[in-house]
């Protein structure tokens, strides 16, 4: 099933969100204006909306709120993207040109700081204390997450340990923040609330990983960013990982990691090394036990429709292509 077809009862909401996202990113400089819509005019999943929305659906509460909540999640996530493109030195984003490549370093990092502003100030007049700090812990960890990120590059002596804290900090919290402040937003009982905040979790481990995987796996054209850039600025996700564990394997990665000059050649070498070893399939074992956690939690929710979307939804996640 296509993503459009996932989201089918929710589209008059969804276009409601894309208006609002565009107002919200409205601003007094041209380039700042721009630099935001550029972005935001190549799409993107709207992942994290569709979880504000239908976890929102477990409670009773009108929607107003958790449309606010909706918009403000998209903002982080695009502000994120936006420093991630300038950390991770990227070029493509969304089948377009990254604000770094577009424009530079300095201005994705005020564009990336307006949106994460913006995101706040959608969400100030909600009256909920709760609310303001599951969204603003989700945003530390979030930064803790990409700088551990960058303190680990080229370390291939971690532990998957570390690479699952990595994962939680930078992606999987603000996917379980999506579900558990659209629940609130939506008036949910707490039980509820706190349930579908793990299975956001999970579901947001899950995505992170198959993210690694499509990284090795996919093309620049599916992806809409660059494929194998992970490795190459010495990321070592979770494939590569599990990749070292052969010795033969191991000695070509390190080798690579290790020549700055290495060419064309070496690099087709070391994506076959890492594409041939057990790392992928490794990978996928584990992002489908992930999802089938985030099934778990929906277990023990009331049957709502919304249930049976996030149901589809993480088996789309399960054999997503971009
Ligand atoms: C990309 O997120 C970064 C990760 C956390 C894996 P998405 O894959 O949700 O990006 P868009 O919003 O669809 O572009
Ligand atoms: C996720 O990591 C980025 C954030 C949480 C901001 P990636 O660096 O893998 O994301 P992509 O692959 O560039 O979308
Ligand atoms: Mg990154
Ligand atoms: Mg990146
Ligand atoms: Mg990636």
């Amino acid at each position: 099933m296509k993503l459009t077809e996932l989201y089918r009862d929710l589209r008059s909401d969804l276009s409601c969100i894309e208006k609002e996202l565009e107002s919200a990113v409205n601003a007094d400089h041209p380039e700042l204006q721009k630099a935001s819509i550029h972005l935001l005019k190549a799409g993107g999943k709207r992942i994290r909306p569709v979880f504000v929305l239908l976890c929102g659906q477990f409670g009773e509460a009108p929607p107003a709120e958790m449309k606010k909540v909706a918009v403000a999640l998209e903002l982080i996530h695009m502000a994120s993207l936006v420093h991630d493109d300038v950390i991770d030195d990227a070029e493509l984003r969304r089948g377009r040109q990254t604000i770094k490549a577009k424009w530079d370093n300095r201005v994705a990092m005020y564009t990336g700081d307006f949106m994460f502003s913006r995101a706040l100030e959608w969400v100030a007049s909600i009256e909920n204390p709760t609310l303001h700090q599951v969204l603003s812990d989700a945003i530390v960890e979030m930064c803790l997450g990409e700088i551990a990120q960058i303190r680990d590059l080229y370390n291939w002596n971690q532990t998957l340990r570390n690479y699952l804290r990595r994962v939680r900090r930078k992606t999987a919290l603000l996917i379980a923040v999506s579900c558990e402040l659209g629940a609130i937003a939506g008036g949910c009982d707490k039980r509820f609330s706190k349930r579908l905040r793990n299975f956001g979790y999970y579901v947001g481990m899950s995505y992170q990983m198959t993210d690694d995987i499509l990284d090795f796996m996919g093309t620049e054209k599916q992806l809409g960013k660059p494929a194998g850039s992970d490795l190459r600025q010495g990321n070592i996700t979770l494939p590569v990982l599990r990749a070292l564990k052969d010795p033969q394997r191991k000695e070509a990665i390190i080798a690579f990691l290790n020549d700055e000059a290495a060419g064309e050649q070496t690099w087709q070498q070391v994506l076959r090394h890492v594409k041939e070893s057990e790392g992928i399939v490794f990978s996928q074992q584990l992002s489908a036990r992930y999802l089938q956690k985030a099934l778990n939690e929906l277990d023990g929710l009331p049957d709502v429709k919304a249930k049976r979307s996030l149901h589809e939804i993480a088996g789309y996640i399960g054999r997503r292509k971009y």
